[in-house]
Parts: C-alpha cells; sequence; structure tokens
C-alpha cells in the first residue's frame, strides 16, 4: 500500500481535482484505491457525489472502524462508459469537522497509526488536503509515502508550493527519530496552463529550470475539467473522448509509472 498526498498552501490550484483524477484513474487501472477528503470543504466527498460527514473526523477522532467511515463508489460513478472496471473505489469523506482534527488529537502519529491497519486491504491510498496548513497535514506528512504538487503557473501559487516544500521538509526530523524514510516527491504538477500566454510559458521555464525533472508536463486549461467537476463526474465518465480526458490519461500513467518505482 502507498500513500501519496495531494499538496499546495495555494488555494484552487487543482489539489482535488487531481486527486479524484489519479484515485478514479487508478481504480479504472485495476487498483483497490482508496481517496481520503482531508479538507473541511470536502469537496473530494463532493466531486464522487456523496453528501458531507464527518468521516476522517470519526476515524481520528471518534476512534471510529474503518468499515463504519468507509464509503464505495459504485463504479459507474466514474467507469468509462461501457467499460468494466477491474479495480475498486472507497472515500472517507470530510465535512467542517475536520478542522477540529487537529485540536483533538494529541498524538501526531494518528494517521500513520490508523491507516496501518489497511495495509492489506488498498493498493493505493490518495490524500486530498486543504490550503490551510494545519496540525493535521503534520500528522498526515509522517504517513505519506509521496507527495505531488499540483501548481498553477502563477506567483502566488509558487508561493505556496515553496511553503508547503518548507513544511515537508520540516516532517523529515520526526519521520527519521520513527525510523522512516524521507518523504518522495513524486512530482509537482503545472494544472490550468493557459498555452498562448507568455506570463504561464515564462512561469513554467522558471519552474522547471528550478525543479527540473520533477516537473510533469502540464495539464493545459480546458472546459470540460470545471464542466465534469459541477455535474460530479470524473472526465473519464463524462467526455471519455476529450482532449482533457487524454491530458488526464497521461497524468495517470506518470503515477502509474512513479508508483511502480517508490521504494
Ligand atoms: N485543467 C483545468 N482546466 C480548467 N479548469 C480546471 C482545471 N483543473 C481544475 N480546474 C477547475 O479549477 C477549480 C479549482 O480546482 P480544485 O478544486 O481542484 O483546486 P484545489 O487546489 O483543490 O482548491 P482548494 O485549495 O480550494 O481545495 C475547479 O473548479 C476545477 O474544476
Ligand atoms: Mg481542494
Amino acid at each position: 500500500m502507498k500513500i501519496v498526498t495531494l499538496l499546495n498552501e495555494k488555494g484552487g490550484v487543482g489539489k482535488t481535482t487531481l486527486a479524484t483524477h489519479i484515485a478514479t484513474g487508478m481504480a479504472i487501472r485495476g487498483l483497490r484505491v482508496l481517496l481520503v477528503d482531508a479538507d473541511p470543504q470536502g469537496h473530494a466527498t463532493v466531486a464522487l457525489g456523496l453528501p458531507k460527514e464527518p468521516g476522517l473526523y470519526d476515524l481520528l477522532v471518534r476512534d471510529a472502524t474503518f468499515k463504519t467511515v468507509l464509503r464505495f463508489i459504485p463504479t459507474k460513478a466514474y467507469q468509462i462508459p461501457n467499460q468494466t472496471v477491474t479495480g475498486q473505489l472507497f472515500v472517507i469523506p470530510s465535512n467542517v469537522e475536520t478542522r477540529n482534527i487537529a485540536n483533538s488529537i494529541s498524538d501526531s502519529f494518528a494517521v500513520v497509526e490508523r491507516f496501518r491497519e489497511l495495509e492489506n486491504a488498498f493498493d493505493l491510498v490518495v490524500f486530498d488536503t486543504s490550503p490551510t496548513p494545519s496540525l493535521l497535514h503534520g500528522s498526515i506528512y509522517l504517513a505519506t509515502d509521496s507527495v505531488i504538487y499540483p501548481t498553477t503557473c502563477e506567483y502566488l501559487s509558487f508561493d505556496g508550493l515553496v511553503e508547503s516544500i518548507k513544511h515537508r521538509q520540516a516532517a523529515d526530523a520526526p519521520r527519521q527519530q520513527w525510523g522512516l524514510s524521507a518523504i518522495e516527491v513524486m512530482g509537482i504538477v503545472p494544472t490550468m496552463f493557459r498555452t498562448k500566454t507568455i506570463e504561464h510559458s515564462e512561469n513554467l521555464k522558471q519552474l522547471q529550470s528550478q525543479f527540473g525533472e520533477l516537473v510533469w508536463e502540464a495539464i493545459p486549461q480546458r472546459t470540460i475539467w470545471a464542466e465534469a467537476a459541477a455535474i460530479r463526474r470524473p472526465v473519464f465518465n463524462f467526455a471519455p473522448e476529450s482532449a482533457a480526458t487524454k491530458d488526464a490519461w497521461k497524468l495517470v500513467d506518470r503515477v502509474q509509472e512513479a508508483l511502480a518505482s517508490v521504494r
């Protein structure tokens, strides 16, 4: 089981979009996937057609069993029309109570300890996080194998990226004490890229010169993403032949390759 976390302390850069598409894409590809909504906004929960509820809060604070907080997502909610899904997708939902988790857990290892129970139940766990840093993020860092940073090619998004990188690095010391290796950066994904603007192109070059191979292919801005989100479907299901869906598959391919090489 690998735990991959989507992070950027700037809001609206594509964390939830990437988290839901990586989770559904990998389930379509045959993996047993769990998407954990760790954002009080509950957007990943809603994106998969679920009602907001305190799943993660119940798990970490009220000591609920996984059985009571896991929600199964029927394959028709995300499958490519008329194609069988070989994997499975579950979600741990979120609501505003997620905001109180940080004040209510005394142990920063709460997430590691609980998610160890799932070791043989899932192949991949994807955490979608809030843009506002909190002690819950700290606890998620301790459980995470790899991080993906979505970022738009704009200054404030880069600033959020730099802050997120600092916080990830700060988590490496307690991880070491606990005998865990440093968190791997799987990739930095430029999102909502406007191919025709000089500003985006220049900023992408800057990102590439700073982070080199870690920067993945930019995902262009396309209306289909927002349209699919509005009806709570991933693009695989909403518009399987669209350019956005081709971009989404490239992302899933890249994650699949990276997962094969994660320690
Ligand atoms: N490539 C894209 N082209 C056009 N719109 C996009 C693209 N990717 C994401 N969007 C849209 O941008 C909006 C913000 O994306 P998303 O909710 O994934 O960001 P986020 O980082 O999770 O935000 P928050 O920090 O608030 O959690 C959404 O409406 C989403 O549908
Ligand atoms: Mg989000």
